[in-house]
């Protein structure tokens, strides 16, 4: 086996690995029950206190989240979940700043059912408020952070390019040296009789 074949073989054993442990664990502070006729998993999170929607195994089906202290979900933590039916994720004290946006939306694909009742806790002017009903305007209270984080990219950005220009600048340059010099010498020998 030459060494592109076994980081292929190699790779493919990770990701098996890693698939297979996806589909397996559940969380261990929830109880999860086979589900025989359609393969997957029912997963019932609910009333443990949890402060972080822990991780899922992808054959998630039925996902109860209800009744904990759950404030905001990361951008695309539920994103792998590909076969769940049903989510209940009401009776937790959502944070509904921009960063709330995911799950809104995320619920708004998978069942707007159980948007429904999804309530937001905080910030004080909204609380009670159904995270359905929420207005661009009441999640644009952390808008102020994209500029800042662009620019930071901005900046990262030119940087990178400003090096990579005078690094090949500077290649040119070497470069054009390194071809005039032989050819000096082979001038001089051709004219030297
Ligand atoms: C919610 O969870 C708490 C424990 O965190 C429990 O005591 C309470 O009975 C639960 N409420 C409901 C409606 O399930």
């Amino acid at each position: 086996m030459n060494k592109a074949e076994f980081t292929t073989v190699a790779g493919f054993a990770i990701l098996l690995l890693f698939h297979m442990t996806q589909t397996q664990v559940c969380p261990p502070s929830c109880n999860c029950k086979k589900m025989e006729e359609m393969k997957g998993l029912q997963i019932d999170c609910s009333s443990r206190k949890l402060k972080e929607v822990p991780a899922l195994p992808v054959n998630t089906r039925k996902l109860y989240l209800q009744n904990n202290s759950l404030t905001t979900v990361p951008p695309g933590a539920l994103d792998g979940l590909l076969s769940l039916e049903e989510v209940k994720i009401f009776d937790n004290p959502w944070n509904c700043d921009c960063h709330i946006l995911y799950l809104k939306l995320w619920l708004e694909d998978i069942s707007e059912s159980s948007l429904a009742n999804v309530r937001c806790a905080t910030p004080a002017s909204i609380t009670m408020k159904p995270l359905r009903q929420l207005t661009g305007n009441e999640l644009g209270i952390c808008k102020r952070l994209l500029p800042i984080k662009s620019l930071e990219f901005f900046w990262r950005d030119l940087i990178l390019i400003v090096v990579a220009i005078t690094t090949l600048i500077l290649l040119a340059w070497a470069m054009k040296f390194s071809k005039n010099s032989p050819k000096l010498d082979a001038t001089n020998t051709v004219l030297d009789p």
